[in-house]
């Protein structure tokens, strides 16, 4: 058994959470769209055409913004191609995952699910194969009370409200060079700069988000954000960051041990930001967009046969998660709102289907993967004001990223709600026994001790068998002093009052 130590001190604050840490991501990419949020012919559709199972599972895993259409897929598409009368819009190819798009859904579309949904919409402009021109009109479009071209537009196409988007994303991935219109550094940052500068000309209270890189592992990971943000720094709030991780030939500790890469991420990102807002005698601070991380099994996509074909909504990156997987994500939640105050906004890539935390069949059922767990809890659970909380961990070595604690953990309280602890134990061999020190908190109780583990940690939730892997009551709960009994790779949530 490991002996693990960490404090809770309402003292130790971060910074407030904030509800953007529970964003998530559609986009047009296999059936994420078609037979995911939208199956018109599903028994269970609601008169638009949305999945009412998928807008529950939604709600339930609480959800604050959805960013959309891209990924990949905004950097060769024309927003113009999904408005207006639905048996008039055209089907294009879609270059970045070789299918074919039927336009059926588009920005009005999106807009009426997220209102169903509950969630704000965050919306990616195309600089890959398009500029400053066609971003203007999607704003125009979506946010422009009336009285224009594109606003009329809107109205005649059934929205009379503007959609009063706040958060856009500058283009997706600039950096990489599967990107359709891939970009050098300085010619991206200098069409974000314009095209930053333009859309605050129509709507000046706009949060925009400059692409930052495509993981940490980038050959031009920091020089990029430099030079992007020397471009684009007066203009824009946010510099974005992706990442994704999967157990590598068979190398569940490092694997585990993946927020360690987040982290260095994290700080690496902020302190070229930092840097850049020094040089330009800056006081202005750019926070970082998270807007995609998750577990991704690319290495598998990446060694499968390339298409040939065109399909409509093909089953692309579809991967069923397991308790490990849920486990290394849970790390990712923490590291997230352990840097709540300069990671104020991420996004779950991607919400259904997709590397997805909610399954769906067509014409059928849908289902919560294992990673919907830990993010539902941390959604519905944090609050207040998120806690350092100085852990005392054994640590292992893992072949990634060397010597790593085995227990990662943060805490949010809020003065009315009380305190949540959200813990991961790395450990593969044992439990692992933590001592909580509340005394900063007075007298406290457990309300409420969950674990999420399984005795094979490769165990997954199936349409047939969907509650296989879900948080259970953690029967190791000791009082004074407190103590939870954590078993071996497992994502765990105690509820103080
Ligand atoms: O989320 C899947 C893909 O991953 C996105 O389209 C892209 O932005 C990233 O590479």
């Amino acid at each position: 058994m490991h002996q693990a130590k960490l404090t809770l001190d309402p003292a130790f604050k971060v910074a407030p959470v904030s509800r953007r840490t529970f964003g998530s991501f559609v986009e047009h990419l296999g059936r994420c769209v078609y037979t995911g949020i939208y199956e018109p012919g599903h028994p269970g559709a609601d008169d638009d055409g949305f999945r009412r199972d998928v807008l529950d599972l939604t709600r339930e895993l609480g959800v604050s913004t959805v960013r959309y259409p891209g990924g990949n897929f905004v950097s060769g598409y024309r927003w113009e191609d999904g408005v207006g009368p639905v048996a008039e819009r055209p089907r294009r190819l879609d270059l970045a995952w070789h299918s074919t798009e039927t336009n059926e859904v588009g920005v009005d579309e999106f807009v009426r699910w997220c209102g169903k949904a509950g969630v704000e919409p965050m919306m990616a402009v195309n600089l890959g194969t398009r500029g400053i021109a066609e971003a203007l009109d999607l704003l125009e479009y979506c946010n422009h009370p009336s009285g224009t071209a594109l606003s009329d537009l809107r109205a005649a196409n059934g929205a009379k409200e503007p959609h009063g988007i706040r958060m856009w994303c500058l283009g997706n991935e600039m950096d990489g060079p599967w990107q359709t219109g891939h970009k050098t550094a300085r010619e991206y940052g200098r069409l974000a700069a314009e095209t930053a500068r333009a859309m605050r000309m129509l709507d000046p209270g706009l949060e925009l988000v400059a692409c930052g890189s495509s993981s940490s592992g980038m050959p031009t990971f920091g020089a990029w954000e430099a030079e992007v943000l020397e471009e684009t720094y007066e203009l824009v709030d946010y510099i974005s960051c992706h990442a994704y991780y999967e157990e590598k030939e068979g190398d569940l500790g490092s694997f585990l041990a993946s927020s360690a890469d987040m982290q260095y991420f994290i700080s690496s990102v902020v302190a070229t930001a930092d840097h850049v807002g020094a040089r330009l005698k800056s006081r202005k601070k750019i926070n970082i967009s998270f807007d995609e991380w998750n577990v991704w099994y690319l290495s598998r996509f990446q060694n499968a046969e390339p298409r040939q074909d065109w399909p409509v909504a093909p089953p692309l990156l579809e991967d069923h998660y397991h308790l490990a997987d849920a486990v290394a994500f849970g790390g990712l939640l923490i590291t997230l709102l352990r840097n709540s105050d300069r990671v104020p906004a991420a996004s779950l890539a991607q919400l259904v289907n997709v590397i997805a935390p909610i399954m769906t069949e067509p014409g059928g059922r849908a289902w919560r993967q294992t990673t919907f767990h830990p993010f539902a809890q941390a959604s519905r659970h944090a609050a207040g004001d998120v806690l350092r909380v100085e852990p005392v961990s054994p640590s292992y070595e893992t072949k990634a990223y060397g010597e790593v604690p085995l227990l990662e953990a943060v805490a949010t309280h809020a003065e009315a709600g009380g305190t949540t602890l959200f813990a991961v134990n790395r450990a593969t061999d044992a439990p692992l026994s933590l001592e909580i020190d509340a005394r900063a908190l007075g007298g406290v109780r457990v309300v409420e001790a969950t674990t999420l583990s399984d005795p094979d940690v490769y165990a997954r939730n199936t349409a047939d068998d969907p509650t296989r892997v879900v948080p259970r009551p953690n029967p190791g709960v000791e009082a004074d002093p407190l103590r939870v009994l954590l078993p071996p790779v497992s994502w765990n949530v105690i509820r103080l009052a």
